[in-house]
């Protein structure tokens, strides 16, 4: 396993939309394996393959007290309820966001064997689910405030403080 560089905005690779996965070989273990281990050591609640310069529909999301969840291809299928969250973005060193996100989202996506499955998640992970999932689409949290006062800078201990409670991704 290895830890790899996080790109931050504005890279271009973080707005492009990301391709999907044709092939569940070796390299995508690799890749899914690397990306858990530079989640974990920034430490982060999520990480999206973009994020890595890799330009694939892969997300990893380790919130508290869960196993990683690894998702290929994912796709949302539902979301309900609304709740307004700080939100942070490892690519987005220093800035912690307000916005509106779901209270539940459902997921249908490939497990890293290619087998389909569905993932419901709430609060915390239906945060994590929908903020990765918008890397694979080029989407950034920032895109979601609803004015620019809305986003803070925050010093790195504080930052460091707040994903554990918010999402650091
Ligand atoms: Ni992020």
């Amino acid at each position: 396993m290895a830890i790899i560089r996080i790109r931050t905005a504005p890279d271009p690779i973080l707005r492009q939309k990301a391709r999907k996965v044709k092939f569940f070989d070796n390299a995508l273990k690799k890749l899914i394996e690397d990306m858990r281990e530079t989640m974990h050591a920034a430490p982060g609640v999520g990480l999206a393959a973009p994020q890595v310069g890799v330009p694939l529909r892969v997300i990893v999301i380790g919130v508290p007290e869960e196993e990683d969840i690894v998702l290929v291809n994912p796709q949302i299928m539902r979301k309900t309820g609304e709740r307004t969250v700080n939100e942070g973005c490892l690519s987005i060193p220093g800035y912690i966001g307000e916005i509106k996100r779901a209270l539940s989202v459902t997921v249908k996506a490939l497990d890293r064997n290619g087998r389909e499955i569905r993932i419901k998640g709430e609060e915390l992970l239906a945060q994590a689910l929908e903020h990765e999932i918008d890397h694979l689409n080029g989407v950034l949290y920032i895109d979601h405030l609803e004015s620019p006062s809305k986003l803070r800078k925050v010093e790195p201990e504080e930052a460091g403080a707040e994903a554990a409670i918010t999402l650091e991704s």
